[in-house]
């Protein structure tokens, strides 16, 4: 059986990106397995979708430490002694500093409901809605110091449809980010991932 990658998921909300990460690696011959999920809100219903799976569920409230740098040193040091080796940002509402990437190089990923670059930081189905495009998204890149800046790994287009509200399209970007979020984990995990600046190849699944 091959190794599989100890992963840990960041979630501060609702955490339906956890539930389909945790679903993807319910099986066994998934490469990843998530051994830890972290929130920084002690009322995340990522924290209730953890436990029911039989996975840890830690709280790290941010106002415990006295700066950014502080609560990321803090969270590195959580997973590494858990011996997370990757990890997952699902609606993590916080930004990420040196003191946690540092330790984890091209290791952290992040789902964000529009192609990006277009529609980056909060409510993106709003902003595309108001920008009248007519095809939006979802987007999985690396982690860096940005707000949703990091190199692509992957995309899914949703068409914006006559009538959508907000929350009619954040529903159909849902589904694609469930499709899309645990297929670019995979790669991560089967090391399938060559990043060079801004861009990412995902080499072909063997076999
Ligand atoms: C997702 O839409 C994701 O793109 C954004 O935050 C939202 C989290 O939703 N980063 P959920 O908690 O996974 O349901």
């Amino acid at each position: 059986m091959t190794r599989r990658t100890r992963l840990s998921v960041l979630a501060s909300g609702s955490g339906s990106n956890l539930q389909a990460l945790l679903e993807a690696c319910a099986p066994p011959e998934f490469p990843g397995k998530v051994v830890l999920v972290v929130s920084d809100v002690p009322t995340a219903r990522a924290l209730d979708r953890a436990r029911a799976a039989g996975v840890a569920a830690e709280v790290l409230e941010p106002r415990a430490f006295p700066d950014r740098g502080a609560f990321d040193a803090a969270l590195a040091g959580l997973l590494q002694a858990r011996g997370v080796e990757a990890v997952c940002l699902a609606g993590f509402m916080r930004l990420l500093g040196p003191r946690f990437l540092s330790a984890f190089p091209h290791r952290v990923l992040n789902v964000h409901p529009a192609l990006l670059p277009a529609f980056p930081g909060l409510h993106a189905a709003r902003q595309a809605l108001a920008a009248g495009v007519k095809l939006t998204g979802c987007t999985v890149h690396l982690v860096d110091e940005g707000v949703d800046t990091g190199p692509i790994v992957a995309q899914a287009a949703v068409p914006v449809l006559e009538g959508d509200d907000e929350a009619r399209l954040q529903a159909r970007i849902q589904a694609e980010e469930h499709r899309i979020y645990p297929e670019a984990v995979r790669a991560l995990c089967e090391g399938r991932l060559r990043v060079d600046g801004r861009s990412v190849a995902v080499a072909p699944p063997a076999g």
